[in-house]
């Protein structure tokens, strides 16, 4: 009846109204342009992370608002020729009748379609927004640090989610949450640079990092030898060949020793740090599988009150592992490595020294420190070493291109990241890392000292330049710093002159 006027249209009058017609128009464009970029993405060579998020969020969006626009005109002009001719408010749907069948197929047809694709359609952006592109690449600059240090890491083929959100419905959701705020600062430039560690809200390290580390493993002893060049004119190598004693915590196995000792399952170890980054940590308290306690610390009036159980933390993985993604190395280490590597050429005098000066200023932008990196290592060799600068030109000018390469992917003066925002927690040359409790400065209340021995974390096996100093032994040495400090080592830790600390 409502149709009888125009006989040629498929579908109920009702439909023909502004409303529903640009509905349907929006529904009908956003629908082709998802197909059509679904093809180019198919087709294409390279993706970017803006094709995602228009396709998989954007356009699908702007599809359910035209989809919805439809029966919100629809119902509108029933309501409307109701009104006009005294009929029922909703429409009467009757199966005999061949025109209402025909449309209660089309309705169903199309629904069914519809879900179809928003399910193959919401997997594909579920799986979008847990992707390394989406997380690493959509807000460039905000997470370029964190993602190009990831792609430098020994977990660069783990997805971001992988650590930062896990399996299950509950983090998802608290992480997507988050990530909500998270779009929303970025837009309205409400973050903070640099972004602050520790995370505080991260995942347990138990349910991220042990779906691919099992805790009970043991690792034993693990040999390296970490390769240093010094800062004199003869960029002199000096090298300490240490066995660390990863160990592990299996107690049915026996094994129970070791620096991993401290995720054994049965042990507990919970501390308070004074500081949001959790770089000072004055007290700490050890639980073992007897239950038995003890209260270590640097402060007597710590050790001598009640400590709130609020402000303890359990420590796991993240408390040694804090980077393990994203690695900001010091300009040190990373010249040491490519020095070590044969990528820069040893025959340039004091070019160690040279690279780590001109790394080592916070500069304001990144053209302004690649700039002054170039000018920095040549003005050196002009004004100290003329024949070297002439002779060596092409070495020099590769040297610099070395340099600028570690800058880069070290460094991101527009969000302040580098190794000095992020310090590393393994270790203790140059940041205090173990040394927050394994200081020699931490004791219990009846004196004993937290453990500082030099052998119980590691043994140092050979030591020395290969040429005036050459020792070895599977014993462990005694540790031999490279330029004569007297017993310094033995009071003040390498951090304190090696580290951020010491204004590197
Ligand atoms: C191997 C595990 C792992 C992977 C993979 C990983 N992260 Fe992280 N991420 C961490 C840990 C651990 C921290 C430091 C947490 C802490 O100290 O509380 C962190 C910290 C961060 C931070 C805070 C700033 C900082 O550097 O401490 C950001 C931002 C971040 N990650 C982004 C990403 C992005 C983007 C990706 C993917 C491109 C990614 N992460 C992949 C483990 C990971
Ligand atoms: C999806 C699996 C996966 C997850 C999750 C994961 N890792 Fe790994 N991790 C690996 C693999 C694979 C390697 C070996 C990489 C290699 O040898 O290059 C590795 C290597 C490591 C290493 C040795 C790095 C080195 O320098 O050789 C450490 C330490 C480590 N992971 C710690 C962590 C911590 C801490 C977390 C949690 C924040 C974590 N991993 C989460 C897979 C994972
Ligand atoms: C007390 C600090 C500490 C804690 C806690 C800790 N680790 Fe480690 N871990 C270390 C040190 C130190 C090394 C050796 C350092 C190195 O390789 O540079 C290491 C090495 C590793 C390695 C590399 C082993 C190899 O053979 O190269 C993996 C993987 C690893 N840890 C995973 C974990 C996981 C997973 C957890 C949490 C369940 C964890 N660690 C907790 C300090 C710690
Ligand atoms: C939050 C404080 C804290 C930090 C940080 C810390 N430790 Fe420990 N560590 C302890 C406590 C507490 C004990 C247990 C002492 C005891 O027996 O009561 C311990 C014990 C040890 C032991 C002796 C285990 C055994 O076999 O008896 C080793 C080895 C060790 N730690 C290595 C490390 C290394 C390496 C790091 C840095 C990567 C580190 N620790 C960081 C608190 C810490
Ligand atoms: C609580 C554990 C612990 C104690 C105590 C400890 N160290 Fe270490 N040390 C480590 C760890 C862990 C690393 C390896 C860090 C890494 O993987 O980069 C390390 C690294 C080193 C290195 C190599 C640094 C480099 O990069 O070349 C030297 C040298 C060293 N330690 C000397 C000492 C001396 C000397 C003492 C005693 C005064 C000492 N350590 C006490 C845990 C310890
Ligand atoms: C009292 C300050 C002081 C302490 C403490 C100290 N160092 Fe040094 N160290 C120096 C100075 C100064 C140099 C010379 C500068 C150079 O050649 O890099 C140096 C050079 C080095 C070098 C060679 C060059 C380099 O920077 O790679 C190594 C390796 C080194 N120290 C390791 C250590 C270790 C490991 C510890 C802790 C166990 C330590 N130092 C403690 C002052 C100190």
């Amino acid at each position: 009846m409502e149709d009888s006027n125009n006989i040629s249209r498929k579908l109920p009058g009702s439909f023909y109204n502004t409303i529903s017609l640009i509905g349907a128009g929006i529904a009908a464009l956003s629908f082709a342009a998802i197909l059509f970029l679904f093809l180019v993405e198919a087709f294409a060579e390279t993706s970017t992370p803006y094709l995602g998020i228009i396709n998989l969020i954007v356009f699908p969006i702007i599809l359910i608002v035209g989809l919805l626009l439809v029966p919100l005109g629809m119902w509108r002009e029933h309501r409307r020729r109701a009104h006009a001719q005294a009929l029922p408010s909703l429409p009467r749907v009757d199966l005999n009748i061949p025109h209402h069948r025909r449309m209660v197929m089309i309705t169903v047809t199309v629904l069914t379609v519809f879900l179809l694709f928003t399910g193959v359609g919401s997997y594909h952006a579920y799986e979008f927004s847990e992707s390394t592109t989406f997380c690493g690449q959509t807000c460039h600059t905000v997470m370029e640090p964190e993602y190009v240090a990831y792609q430098n890491s020994p977990h660069a083929r783990v997805t971001c989610a992988g650590c930062h959100v896990g399996s299950g419905a509950g983090w998802y959701v608290q992480s997507k949450l988050a990530g909500a705020y998270q779009v929303y600062s970025v837009l309205f430039k409400k973050y903070s640079q640099p972004i602050p560690t520790p995370i505080e809200n991260l995942r347990p390290a138990r349910e991220t990092c042990e779906q691919c580390h099992w805790p009970q493993a043991f690792f034993g002893n693990k040999q390296d030898t970490r390769v240093h060049f010094m800062k004199d004119e003869a960029n002199t190598r000096w090298a300490y060949n240490l066995l660390i004693k990863i160990g592990g915590g299996n107690p049915e196995e026996g094994h129970t020793s070791g620096i991993h000792w401290h995720m054994n399952i049965s042990n507990k170890i919970e501390y308070f740090a004074s500081d949001e980054a959790r770089e000072v940590i004055p007290w700490v308290r050890s639980t073992n599988s007897k239950g038995e306690v003890t209260v270590y610390s640097s402060d007597p009036e710590l050790l001598a009150g009640t400590m709130d159980p609020l402000k303890l933390r359990r420590m796991d993985c993240i408390d040694c592992h804090n980077r393990p993604a994203h690695i900001f190395a010091a300009p040190n280490i990373a010249l040491n490595k490519i020095m070590n590597n044969g990528l820069i050429d040893m025959s340039l005098p004091s070019i160690k020294a040279t690279a780590v000066e001109a790394l080592t200023p916070e500069y304001e932008t990144k053209a302004a420190a690649l700039a002054a990196i170039d000018s920095t290592i040549h003005a050196f060799y002009q004004n100290g070493y003329p024949e070297v600068a002439t002779e060596k030109q092409a070495q020099i000018t590769a040297a610099v291109a070395r340099v600028q390469d570690i800058y880069a992917k070290n460094n991101f003066p527009y969000m302040k990241s580098n190794w000095r925002s992020y310090p590393n927690h393994i270790g203790h040359y140059l940041s205090a890392g173990c040394y927050r409790c394994h200081d020699g400065q931490h004791q219990t209340a009846d004196g004993k000292v937290l453990t500082n021995d030099c052998n119980t974390c590691h043994l140092i096996i050979e030591q020395g330049d290969g040429v005036t100093v050459n020792e070895s032994n599977l014993q462990g040495l005694e540790f031999k710093h490279p330029i004569d400090i007297g017993e310094e080592w033995k009071t003040t830790s390498c951090h304190e002159c090696h580290g951020a600390a010491a204004g590197l």
